[in-house]
């Protein structure tokens, strides 16, 4: 069963639907994304299947239609995330990354994934620095975490490459292959 968490963020404060960042677009997913990102997922399955719950299976479109319905109208989404897509220039998707208004009062936390093609060169890092900047400048905010699992060195690298604290190692449960069911809490506060 969920537990329920306050939000962080009061009703009408969230981060901009828009983000330039040099060669780098972060904006909120639009309709007209769900076949680039249908095909960014599915192009990099064998690498998200290792750690995401929700690639346990190659994905279907109509999977992806449901999550634009998840998505829906509302910023925050009606679950408290603000996901973005992460585009080059070309509008390419390098990525994803949210913002999740789930984790208690005065905290978010990030999430992301990199296309297969397009790891190793920062992208991931530069879009969640920026992230952690704006959540971080959000009224009501003073921390923000980023959850993996203790073998995700690649994920618990962008963590501690932006300075993030290692606040704690504890289990948590095992959802993708790859998992060794102990989570690293990692938090970077405003000051
Ligand atoms: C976790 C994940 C997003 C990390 O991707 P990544 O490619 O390692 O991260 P980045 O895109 O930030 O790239 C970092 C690398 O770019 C380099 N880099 C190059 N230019 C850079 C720049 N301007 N700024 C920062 N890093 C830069 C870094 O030095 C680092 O190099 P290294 O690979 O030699 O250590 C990716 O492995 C992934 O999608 N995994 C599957 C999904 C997943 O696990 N998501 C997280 C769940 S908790």
């Amino acid at each position: 069963m969920d537990i329920e968490v306050s939000p962080a963020l009061s009703p009408g404060i969230t981060p901009p639907q828009r983000i330039e960042l040099g060669d780098l677009l972060l904006r909120r997913w639009a309709p007209a994304d769900l076949i680039p990102r249908f095909e960014a997922i599915t192009a990099s399955f064998d690498h998200l299947h290792q750690w995401m719950d929700w690639a346990a299976h190659p994905i279907t479109l109509e999977q992806q239609r449901e999550f634009d319905a998840a998505m829906g109208a509302s910023w925050p989404s009606a679950s408290g995330s603000f996901n973005y897509g992460i585009f080059d220039t070309a509008g390419t998707v390098l990525g994803a990354i949210g913002i999740h208004d789930r984790v208690g009062p005065r905290m978010l936390e990030i999430g992301y994934w990199c296309h297969v093609d397009h790891t190793g060169r920062g992208v991931i890092t530069r879009s969640a620095a920026e992230l952690t900047r704006i959540a971080l400048h959000l009224p009501g905010v003073d921390h923000v975490e980023i959850h993996c699992d203790a073998a995700n060195t690649r994920s618990a690298a962008v963590a501690e490459r932006l300075g993030y604290r290692l606040e704690r190692i504890a289990p948590r449960p095992k959802l993708a292959p790859a998992e060794s069911g102990q989570g690293m809490w990692w938090v970077k506060t405003a000051r």
